[in-house]
């Protein structure tokens, strides 16, 4: 089958891909891309079987569609490793995120949520992807590495420039990124003399069969963290913050009965799709939906397109619904590597759209977001948003919907 759907062209996902993978999924939900020479899957029950087999789809060849044109080295990330060593390297962190522990961070979340919005005009235009989107996420990792908050603001340069790097990598990301290497390597050789008791310090002192991590091993982790949950997180606040704005007659809903948060948040992910895409690569030969797929072969797994498919969602699966259960979406992955700070990430967006609806239930977009174009992030680099309309002279702009029914 031939198709004219760009699959590895970045400027196809900021034009809103949603319609085109929707195409994709009703014509042929196994899709062999010739130009990239890669596979996409676009069916939530396909992605479902192929995350949860890590011996029939592994990770160690490479996660992103970018991964193909470099060498990947297993320190880089617990993203790229496969059972059993993967499973022994996620428990060294997988405390830092139980759900009582995340729980105990809320306090401090809602606190730094407050002083973001304390700081904000409500009556002009501001741009809230960075008075909101991106400091908040950015506060909390930086904060559970032990980062101090004089530190935060080249933070956020390097967390972006590593993230542009996943996707574009130049000499000036390139450059950023071996400062941010140099920064965190420079802490943790601190821990080592002052052990205390955050991530990094965690880092440091654990063991994998008796082993100490590398400084490699530790400065991949730390990599991971920031960027995992940077990023993800921003877009989805942001994406959040443009869904509302569209749809105010949900917004009303959760307005009036805050109860409905954790759903709308679940809501928010699937329709938001931070992480659009994943990839696995096969390690035998083997099919999937009748399909049968070499081994070697590059899998890409559409998590954007998943979301919408109407066999896991119903006919309604096009539709934002704040009070759609189940929600099985899978924008946290699926399985082996599913997201290990998901439930960081959903107090965080559930904290900021509290707090935020309660102090300005009717703010507005106040022009066009900026999106920014990548093939793995659904990302606005800048969003306008008015967030006191009552209070401020500004007519209310028609902004069209970001997503066109698919
Ligand atoms: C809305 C926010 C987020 C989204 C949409 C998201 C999405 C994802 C996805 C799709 C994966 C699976 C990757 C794969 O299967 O190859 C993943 C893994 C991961 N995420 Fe997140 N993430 C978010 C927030 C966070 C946060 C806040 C953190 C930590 C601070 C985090 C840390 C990680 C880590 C460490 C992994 C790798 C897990 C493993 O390989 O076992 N993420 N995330």
């Amino acid at each position: 089958m031939t198709t004219a759907v760009p699959l590895d062209d970045a400027q196809f996902y900021a034009d809103d891909p949603d319609p085109a993978l929707a195409d994709l999924r009703r014509r042929c939900p196994v899709y062999y891309h010739p130009a990239g020479n890669f596979w996409v899957l676009t069916r939530h029950a396909d992605l479902q079987e192929v995350s949860k087999d890590p011996a029939r789809f592994c990770s160690g060849q490479g996660v992103l569609l970018a991964d193909r044109a470099r060498a990947i080295a297993a320190a880089d990330s617990i993203l790229y490793l496969d059972p059993p060593i993967h499973g022994r390297y996620r428990k060294l962190v997988s405390r830092a995120f139980t759900p009582r522990t995340v729980a105990t961070l809320e306090p401090r979340i809602r606190q730094l949520t407050v002083e973001l919005l304390d700081q904000l005009d409500p009556t002009v235009p501001v741009d809230a992807v960075d008075a909101l989107s991106a400091p908040l996420p950015l506060f909390v990792i930086a904060e559970m590495l032990g980062v101090p908050a004089s530190d935060r603001e080249a933070f956020r340069r390097w967390s972006d420039a590593i993230m542009e790097a996943a996707t574009d990598l130049n000499d000036a990301n390139a450059a950023l990124a071996a400062e941010l290497l140099l920064y965190f390597d420079e802490r943790l050789q601190a821990r080592v003399d002052h052990p205390g008791d955050d991530l990094l310090s965690a880092l440091v002192t654990a063991t994998v069969d008796g082993e100490r991590l590398t400084r490699d091993e530790q400065l991949g982790f730390c990599m991971t963290l920031l960027v995992a949950g940077n990023e993800t997180t921003r877009s989805l606040i942001t994406g959040g913050l443009i869904a509302l704005a569209q749809h105010p007659e949900q917004r009303a809903q959760v307005v009036a009965d805050p109860g409905l948060l954790p759903q709308a948040v679940e809501e928010l992910l699937r329709w938001v799709t931070p992480i659009m895409a994943m990839a696995r690569t096969a390690t035998g030969d083997t099919a999937v939906g009748g399909e049968p797929i070499a081994q070697g072969d590059y899998v890409v797994l559409s998590y954007a397109a998943a979301n919408r498919d109407e066999e896991a969602f119903g006919p309604d699966a096009a539709r934002f619904d704040i009070t759609r259960s189940p929600n099985p979406h899978l924008a946290f992955g699926f399985g082996e590597h599913y997201c290990l700070g998901a439930g960081l990430a959903r107090v965080e967006a559930r904290v900021l759209f509290d707090e935020l609806l309660r102090r300005w239930p009717f703010f507005q977009l106040a022009g066009e977001p900026t999106r920014v174009p990548s093939t793995l992030l659904r990302q606005v680099a800048h969003l306008p948003i008015l967030f006191d309309p009552s209070r401020g002279e500004h007519p209310s702009p028609s902004v069209g919907p970001s997503h066109s029914p698919s």
